[in-house]
């Protein structure tokens, strides 16, 4: 590693073993100030500012008291729940393991198994009034496929939220190039007062990430959950 090319820039030498493509993660990732500010402030990833600033255009995250994170993993938007908002309750999930976060329970499950949901909602205590999704599927470098994909996941969490959440409530979710599809977002406006598409300055220019904030929850028919 050298320092070079500007101040305070780092620089990566390509090492044997490292290919050029991880070489310029590494480089990326050093030169971040996200990274770095979420290192001094104690967040595990530098996603949790993305949800600091979604907060801060949308205010969802103000009187929420059952939150569901789902996508949890390494922990970084749970931190900032938990800081803002240290007595609700929150729940998350992810296939991969979480390190404990103080105040927070946390489900190593795959959130498309069958008997997620109601996992979920059992651990939280009732009904949810935010429902946070920062799911991204493992990419496999085939821009189509893998929008596809991520739409899977995006689809999902909406049905949970539409499911779950209290009359009010919200939904955030991570989507893919540009927006989620026009069938998703007609169905979103159907069932909430408000929907906009965000992408927050630390979500990185070059990504296709864009999040889907709908808030203003109207209600199901016939609530899984009665109040
Ligand atoms: C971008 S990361 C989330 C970062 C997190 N918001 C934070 O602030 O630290 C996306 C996560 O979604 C998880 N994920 C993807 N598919 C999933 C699934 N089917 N069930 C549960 N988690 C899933 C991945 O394992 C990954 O940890």
């Amino acid at each position: 590693m050298s320092r070079g090319g500007g101040r305070g820039h780092t620089r990566v030498r390509t090492a044997r073993g490292r290919s050029a493509q991880s070489t310029r993660w590494l480089e990326r990732q050093l030169n971040d100030p996200y990274v770095k500010r979420a290192k001094a402030e104690g967040f595990r990833s530098r996603a949790a500012y993305k949800l600091t600033e979604l907060d801060e255009k949308f205010g969802f995250l103000k009187g929420s008291k059952r939150i569901v994170d789902l996508g949890i993993a390494p922990g970084g938007w749970t931190q900032v729940v938990r800081r803002r908002l240290p007595k609700a309750a929150v729940v998350g999930i992810d296939l991969l393991p979480v390190d404990p976060i103080d105040g927070a329970t946390i489900l190593q499950m795959d959130f498309m198994d069958d008997d997620a949901p109601d996992r979920l909602i059992a651990e939280l205590g009732g009904a949810p009034d935010l429902v946070l999704s920062d799911m991204a599927a493992n990419t496999v470098g085939h821009p189509q496929t893998d929008a596809l994909r991520t739409m899977g996941l995006v689809e999902a969490a909406f049905a949970f939220a539409c499911e779950t959440l209290e009359p009010g409530g919200a939904f955030v979710a991570k989507v893919f190039a540009g927006g989620a599809d026009s069938a998703l977002v007609a169905d979103m406006k159907r069932n909430f007062a408000s929907v906009k598409h965000a992408k927050p300055p630390a979500s990185r220019k070059g990504s296709v990430e864009w999040y889907v904030v709908a808030q203003g929850f109207k209600g199901r028919a016939d609530p899984l959950i009665p109040a």
